[in-house]
């Protein structure tokens, strides 16, 4: 029996073998040992409630480089490695001869030392022997070349010979490891990416337009095609845009795309699911703030979701990457897991520079702090060949650590010291932002000015908000809302009529909805809405768009959102200013344009109106980092929302975690300077075990800290 290194979790490495012992099988009638029953049927019982991980890869090393390998990663505090997501020359060397008896070998050996695995689908990386054989399953470019090897991601992620292939080995890695107890959970794939482009890509685009719209007739009309005489006769002649075309055609394209890879994805889960023990979770890794598909239609058929967290070039900035994990979050609307993280630098940006002393943990803090639940390191080794030779690694070419090693295995100690007390928490907060990838898609195709980007206009809500509220949920405008005291919608440009109607309840319901400017511009298919923004929300706000502006220089606002004089500094809106009229007796105005281009002279820039209980509010320009501090200071006050904690200086970032009767802060120092924070009440330092009332952190520092739930 093993000790458990942290919670109360404990089995048998002898039930580890005899689960799939057969080392060679071939196609045809499956001859992979019969399933024995499940050692275990419930999911959590057998993890460390925080896990430290690694990519490790174990197909490009001999195996008696595996167990020096995983003694490093034990006495490193390492709980898990994810394992083979691009081993499918190895396991499967020619078609229908399955090699799983290297994989076993090397779970068994995890688990020897402690680390439990998540196995990766292969998919992303198919074999040259199968492209070879089914050249239809490569992805064709968008200069309708095809791909080719070298790299990977080259499949037709719509194509189903591809599916059927990526089913096959779905289903005997599954046969083979899916009652493994040694392996808790399964990521398919790798960061969905490529679209492919070719003609029968095109096909099932056409088809798919066809069960959307029904008859050529409808989408015609929903898609204005008299414009440059676009009217479609025939499915057939519907083509595939990406940058420049039809506002409804480019957004029908992503949708199919996304709607492309859930049904990817789902060919996969289904194959896994019919073999795995329920225990084992099934995810992906999805990338932040990539926007190829709607993570809103992928997510729901997923366990857990995970993602890749990449600083690239520079420091971490914790706003930026902060809000990427409320994204995260958001996509279940529950705690995730970080499945790649860098070991101090990567090597696909300008310039690698390495994370400084100190920022890893710092990371992994604000990682776990934003709800993360698993933070993996990728990855543990470079293979000596291959594509990525310069990144960051845990361990040298030459087998032993890097200088980052003491400082992911001081995070080993810390998870195990924290997790208790963090087991069973998750982030909870007063106020969400709502994200789109639509209102995304639809601006970037037309961005009117150059400079604006829908993300970066996000950040500049998130930002203020969470200094005041510390505690942010970034979710779809589909997510239930009902329990946000506030809403914001920062350029919410496609508000589709149920969108709207909902939007309405949570206002009529007593909530208050901020709607940035560019919001409730478009319907579903992306054409213009008639009433001018926002939309089917104009009626409700008592007031409405009456022209928007790209501005070559910023624009001076006047009002400060009810701040004391002594506090207003001179704000300007940036980038985008609409000229906003007031319809109704009882919308206010917060803001005014002060003199610019003529149009906007003394024009409202931001209006508000009390709906009963609840409140709409809408916010016609891009405000400067000043304005958004007076804007979000009034939305919190206004809406009742409360600091998590209390004021902390403003390097300090802080993080609430709850559940039952916990709360727990993390709190991260990302400034330079050292800072004291005085805390509300007298608090259980974790890490430190002592208890504390003021708290002394320098940069990097970290501290975390447990006191009574609130009630
Ligand atoms: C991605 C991939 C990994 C690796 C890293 C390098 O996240 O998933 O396989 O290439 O980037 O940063």
């Amino acid at each position: 029996m093993r000790t458990p290194r942290n919670g109360n979790w404990s089995w048998s490495v002898s039930a580890l073998v005899a689960l799939c012992l057969s080392t060679t099988v071939f196609t045809g009638v499956s001859q992979v040992a019969a399933s024995p029953t499940p050692l275990r049927s419930s999911s959590s019982e057998s993890r460390a409630p925080l896990l430290l991980g690694a990519a490790w890869y174990p197909e490009q090393w001999p195996e008696a480089r595996w167990e020096p390998d995983l003694q490093l990663m034990e006495s490193a505090g390492i709980h898990f490695v994810r394992v083979g997501e691009f081993a499918w020359s190895t396991m499967e060397p020619a078609e229908g001869e399955y090699k799983f008896d290297w994989l076993e070998r090397a779970i068994a050996l995890a688990a020897k030392h402690h680390i439990q695995v998540v196995l990766g689908t292969p998919t992303a990386a198919p074999p040259a022997w199968l492209t070879q054989k089914y050249p239809e399953t490569l992805r064709i470019n968008e200069d309708g070349r095809p791909d080719e090897h070298g790299n990977r991601q080259q499949f037709n992620w719509s194509d189903p010979k591809y599916r059927e292939l990526a089913h096959d080995i779905a289903s005997r890695m599954a046969e083979c490891f899916g009652h493994n107890p040694n392996v808790i959970g399964w990521q398919i794939d790798n960061e969905y990416a490529e679209e492919s482009y070719g003609p029968d890509d095109r096909q099932r685009f056409q088809q798919w337009l066809k069960s959307r719209y029904g008859t050529l007739d409808a989408l015609n009309a929903r898609w204005t095609t008299a414009y440059w005489s676009q009217t479609y006769t025939d499915w057939n002649q519907i083509p595939i845009e990406t940058g420049y075309g039809n506002p409804g055609l480019l957004l029908n394209w992503k949708l199919f795309v996304s709607d492309t890879w859930r049904s990817y994805q789902k060919n996969q889960i289904d194959a896994i699911r019919s073999h795995a023990d329920t225990r084992q979770f099934i995810t992906t890794n999805m990338m932040g703030w990539f926007s190829g598909y709607d993570h809103y239609t992928v997510s729901p058929e997923l366990d857990l979701a995970a993602w890749d967290d990449y600083v690239g070039e520079g420091h971490l900035d914790p706003v930026r990457n902060g809000a990427a994990h409320d994204l995260t979050r958001g996509f279940l609307g529950k705690s995730f897991w970080v499945m790649e993280t860098q070991p101090g630098f990567v090597n696909w940006a300008k310039v690698n520079n390495t994370l400084n002393k100190g920022e890893v943990r710092a990371m992994a803090w604000h990682d776990l702090g934003h709800g993360a639940d698993a933070v993996s390191y990728w990855q543990w080794r470079s293979a000596l060949n291959g594509q990525e030779e310069y990144h960051g690694t845990l361990v040298g070419a030459d087998g032993t650590p890097t200088p980052l090693y003491a400082e992911v295995a001081q995070l080993g100690r810390e998870f195990a010291k924290a997790g208790p007390v963090l087991a069973g928490t998750s982030v909870h907060s007063e106020v969400a932002i709502l994200h789109s990838y639509e209102s995304r898609w639809a601006i970037n195709w037309q961005r009117h000015n150059s400079d604006y980007d829908p993300v970066k206009e996000l950040l500049s809500y998130y930002g203020p908000l969470r200094d005041y509220a510390q505690s942010i949920d970034v979710v779809s405008p589909d997510a239930p809302l009902s329990q946000y005291k506030l809403v914001v919608a920062p350029a919410l440009n496609v508000i589709p009529e149920e969108t709207a109607q909902k939007l309405i309840a949570y206002v009529r319901g007593g909530g208050h909805l901020v709607l940035g400017d560019r919001s409730g511009m478009k319907d579903a298919d992306n054409a213009l809405w008639p009433q001018r923004q926002p939309g089917p929300l104009a009626d409700l706000l008592g007031g409405r768009v009456e022209q928007y502006y790209a501005l070559e220089a910023p624009v001076e606002v006047l009002g400060n959102f009810g701040q004391p004089a002594s506090m207003r500094a001179k704000q300007y809106a940036n980038l985008w200013a609409e000229q906003l009229s007031v319809k109704a007796p009882d919308t206010e105005v917060l803001l005014r344009y002060a003199k610019s281009n003529g149009w906007l002279d003394g024009q409202p820039a931001a209006i508000t109106r009390r709906v009963g209980k609840g409140r709409i509010t809408y916010i016609g320009a891009s405000l400067d980092s000043k304005a958004m501090a007076a804007a979000a200071n009034w939305m919190v006050r206004t809406s009742g929302v409360t600091r998590a904690l209390g004021p902390v200086p403003a390097s300090i970032d802080v993080y609430p975690r709850s559940g039952g009767d916990r709360l727990v802060y993390i709190l991260v120092n990302f400034g330079k300077k050292t800072e004291t924070v005085d805390l509300p009440s007298e608090m259980t330092d974790i890490l430190h075990d002592s208890k504390v009332r003021r708290l002394t952190l320098q940069q990097y520092d970290v501290a975390v800290l447990q006191t009574a739930a609130r009630h």
